[in-house]
């Protein structure tokens, strides 16, 4: 690509700047655009075709199916690494030692404590309560418990920052699925680690001894890591957006959750497991609802399948699916409605409607069918995912603040009325 783009505007030839990443990808730099031109704004709902801002945190590429985290492999770190490794990597940028790990290890453990007015929130909602909706409206809340915000320029600060919603996070996450279904809320233990700790928070019964499983674990382990990140999605560019106003940074992180709540997004992986339930409830003819979804005039869609970015395949799906596969066996689960996903999984990979559009199965098409065997409740799928994708939120966060963006405010074509003059009431 050269290194000046030229673009015509009613005859007129502008010149703009162009940026190539270090993975060849290209842009034409259009900042100055509207300026220089004398109004003239792009036009791209949904953002398909803008960079919002250069990132060195994540690398993909859909077409090759290709995930990176700073420069590592999906595959490599899914296979090798720990949660908590990948969480520093994304933030800090580099892998931690030994020592830095302990640290960061025991520095989130130090402040994990929630103040107990925390808990006089959760009992206000009602048990019916969307497990997202207060998972958000908690992690708001803990701005009100740590007014003081941070200072974006000292690296304590921001480390602190960190360290404290890492530490915090879970415990909210435990208790958000606690509270609905009428346990104790306690804080695990803090001699385990980071991911064997969310699972005995979330399942430790009252009244017994709870043993780790392994195979649970690593499961949800490789599950955390998979999801830590995914560059500009929706609720990351959400998370970069209210923070640009220097909103705080759990107040940044609280908006990220609502984004991705919807079904389009993180929500896929309950909107998957329910529309299983519905595909069996009326009596597992999955044919049927290929058909829906492929005709134009039904909304229906098959849940957990295609992907903004991912045209040929998504490579979170490829590792989730054989640990999916791995847990079921282990657990021994045998569950009706994983014979009508595996068989929904089938008959979309050979069909021409979903081969030619490219819609293959996402990671939450595999993510659901995992929580389910380890007994988490369907509204709580969305939950597990906010909870992989704290790392890369934070990440992102710190990198635009370091980068000291400015505040995001697109612009718009207005197509409404032309003046008009008002009218009262009565002369309506
Ligand atoms: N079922 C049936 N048809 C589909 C599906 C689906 N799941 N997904 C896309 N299509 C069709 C569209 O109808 C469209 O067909 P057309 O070209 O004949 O009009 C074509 O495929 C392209 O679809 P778009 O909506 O333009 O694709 P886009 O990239 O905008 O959307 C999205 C991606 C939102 C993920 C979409 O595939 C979808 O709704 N999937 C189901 C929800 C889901 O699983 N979301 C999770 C995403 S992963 C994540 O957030 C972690």
């Amino acid at each position: 690509m050269a290194d000046i783009a030229r673009l015509e505007v009613n005859s007129e030839v502008y010149e703009f700047p162009t940026y190539i990443g270090t993975e060849n990808e290209k842009a034409i730099d259009i900042s100055k655009l509207r300026g220089n031109t004398n109004g003239v704004i792009t036009i791209d709902p949904g953002y398909k075709n803008t960079g919002a801002c250069l990132s060195g945190i994540t690398f993909l590429e859909g077409e090759k199916g290709i995930l990176r985290y700073r420069g590592y492999s999906i595959e490599e770190l899914a296979d090798k690494a720990d949660f908590l490794e990948i969480a520093y990597l994304l933030i800090f940028g580099e892998l931690p030692n030994q020592e830095q790990y302990d640290k960061f290890h025991s520095d989130i453990k130090k402040k994990s404590i929630v103040d107990e007015d925390v808990r006089k929130i959760i009992d206000a909602f009602p048990k019916t309560a969307h497990p997202m909706g207060v998972l958000s409206s908690l992690t708001s809340a803990l701005t009100a418990f740590n007014p003081s915000s941070v200072n974006v320029d000292s690296e304590e600060d921001m480390y602190n920052s960190v360290v404290k919603i890492l530490g915090k996070f879970p415990v909210l996450v435990a208790w958000t699925m606690r509270k609905k279904q009428g346990l104790p809320l306690d804080y695990g233990d803090s001699s385990l680690g980071y991911v064997e700790n969310v699972l005995k928070m979330m399942f430790r019964q009252p009244n017994e001894e709870y043993v780790i499983n392994p195979i649970l674990s690593n499961a949800l382990n490789k599950l955390l890591i998979l999801h830590a990140d995914h560059e500009q999605n929706c609720s990351t560019s959400t998370v970069r957006i209210v923070g640009s106003s220097h909103a705080g940074l759990f107040a940044s992180l609280s908006a990220g959750i609502s984004a991705l709540w919807g079904p389009l997004h993180g929500g896929a992986n309950q909107a998957v497991l329910e529309m299983l339930k519905d595909i069996q409830e009326d009596g597992g003819d999955t044919a049927k609802y290929m058909a829906k979804a492929k005709d134009k005039n039904d909304p229906f869609r098959l849940m957990g399948f295609g992907h903004r970015v991912y045209k040929n395949f998504d490579p979170r799906a490829t590792i989730i699916k054989v640990a999916a596969d791995e847990v079921l066996a282990d657990l021994g689960v045998d569950d009706p409605i994983l014979a009508i996903a595996k068989g929904l999984e089938q008959e979309a990979l050979n069909d021409p409607y979903f081969v030619d559009r490219k819609l293959y199965p996402n990671v939450d098409f595999y993510s659901g069918i995992i929580y389910r065997a380890m007994g988490i409740p369907t509204e709580m799928f969305t939950v597990m995912f906010a909870l992989g994708r704290l790392p890369g939120w934070i990440a992102q966060w710190r990198e635009m603040r370091l980068m000291k963006e400015p505040i995001g405010r697109p612009r718009q074509i207005y197509t409404g009325a032309t003046l008009r003059t008002f009218v009262p009431v009565e002369k309506r």
